[in-house]
């Protein structure tokens, strides 16, 4: 169906950059420069100074950022990597293909990694600690690197959905071993299709993921040196990466003031838990705009048939998808914020006019919704 408000759009998004990413896309193209060339470096450079790391190193997805980042931290069969349970899957996933044990602990009211849930889980078999800045929002990393410290655990940052956040004026993916981002198309800073990269200060880290995503050959020399995988960054899509990257300020401001009109109108309406916001040491990006209830389905539905698309990341707890064959870590919180979370328009594109339709259909559903709370 057509939606009066489309949670994202990328038919927009391209209109506005049509004629600077035709220009990235066809000049690429017409060099034929496809693999591991200039506009690649480019993009990692300027990645890596964004972020504010020495090197930034491009792989095919998030997913390969992450799995490449454990594999280069020395992470194997017998280890245990903690996260946390509300997550997409891709976080445990790479932490699998390692062949070490993930160990999911709970979040709190932000949606991100409660520190104390992570003292709590460490064990002497715990390697590594994967927090995931979710939605835009970095966790609580000065508590998280004070723990990680103390038991001489391997950070991991899964930034995957925070490129361009802060915690204390320091982006996303400067404050662990390594940073890892995902390029998907309708993340902040989306790509052509699949996309990622790991930012760190390490030049062995560096080193080592520049092998393992070309099949582990070192290409000045053509000697491999180890077993790796076919797992780059297209040039083409990194070119026109590059001048997103340009215009990813801009829209993070965009972003924010988008999620400061949803607060605004949204406050104070039914049992509505809106995202933080505004606090000193945090600067949100607002991949997402998360709201909760515990009318979630209904409201949801009512958005829907009113022309409002929104998501739900996720409906439900990892460990339920039975292949995944994870065991059941009994987390509370993350189990309620699968039944209650929705995620409302926002983008780039989102206008103020977008805001009001959604807050006014928000309100038309808890002003008619009188007996909800009979049915809950
Ligand atoms: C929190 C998180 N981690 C990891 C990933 C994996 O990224 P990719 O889809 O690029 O593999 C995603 C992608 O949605 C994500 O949201």
């Amino acid at each position: 169906m057509a939606y009066r408000v489309p949670f994202v759009d990328p038919r927009a998004h391209y209109r506005c950059l049509k004629a600077e990413i035709d220009a990235a896309f066809t000049e690429t193209l017409a060099r034929g420069d496809l693999i591991l060339r200039q506009q690649l470096r480019d993009f990692e450079s300027h990645l890596a100074a964004f972020v504010g790391t020495k090197y930034a190193i491009g792989v095919n997805s998030g997913y390969h950022a992450l799995h490449f980042s454990l594999v280069a931290a020395g992470v194997g069969p017998g280890d245990e990597v903690i996260t946390v349970g509300h997550t997409f899957a891709a976080t445990v996933s790479a932490i699998v293909h390692c062949g070490a044990t993930p160990v999911l602990v709970e979040v709190t009211s932000d949606y991100n990694m409660d520190p104390e849930a992570l003292g709590q889980a460490v064990t002497d078999r715990t390697r590594a600690v994967i927090p995931v800045h979710l939605n835009g929002r970095l966790c609580e990393m000065d508590r998280i690197q004070e723990i990680a410290a103390k038991y001489r655990l391997v950070v991991i940052e899964d930034a995957a959905q925070a490129l361009g956040a802060t915690f204390d004026g320091k982006m996303a993916g400067s404050f662990g071993l390594s940073g890892c981002f995902s390029f998907y198309p309708f993340k902040a800073l989306g790509g052509l299709g699949d996309g990622g990269a790991v930012t760190t200060n390490d030049p062995e880290v560096a080193r080592t993921i520049r092998l393992l995503r070309f099949n582990g050959e070192d290409r000045e020399t053509g000697e491999f040196h180890l077993h790796g995988y076919t797992a780059l960054l297209d040039n083409v899509n990194a070119a026109v990466l590059d001048v997103k990257l340009r215009h990813l300020p801009a829209w993070i401001t965009h972003r924010r003031r988008i999620a400061e009109l949803y607060r605004e109108a949204l406050t104070g309406i039914g049992d509505l838990r809106l995202p933080h916001f505004g606090e000193v040491r945090h600067v949100d990006s607002f991949q997402n705009y998360v709201v909760r209830s515990v009318h979630r389905n209904e409201l949801r539905e009512f958005l829907r048939s009113d022309g409002v698309e929104t998501l739900v990341h996720w409906p439900k707890p990892m460990w339920e998808h039975k292949g995944l064959g994870l065991v059941d870590p009994n987390l509370v919180e993350t189990d309620r914020l699968c039944r209650e979370v929705l995620s409302l328009p926002m983008s780039a594109e989102t206008t103020p006019a977008d805001v009001d339709v959604v807050a006014t259909t928000v309100r038309q559903f808890f002003s008619r919704a009188v007996n909800l709370k009979a049915r809950h």
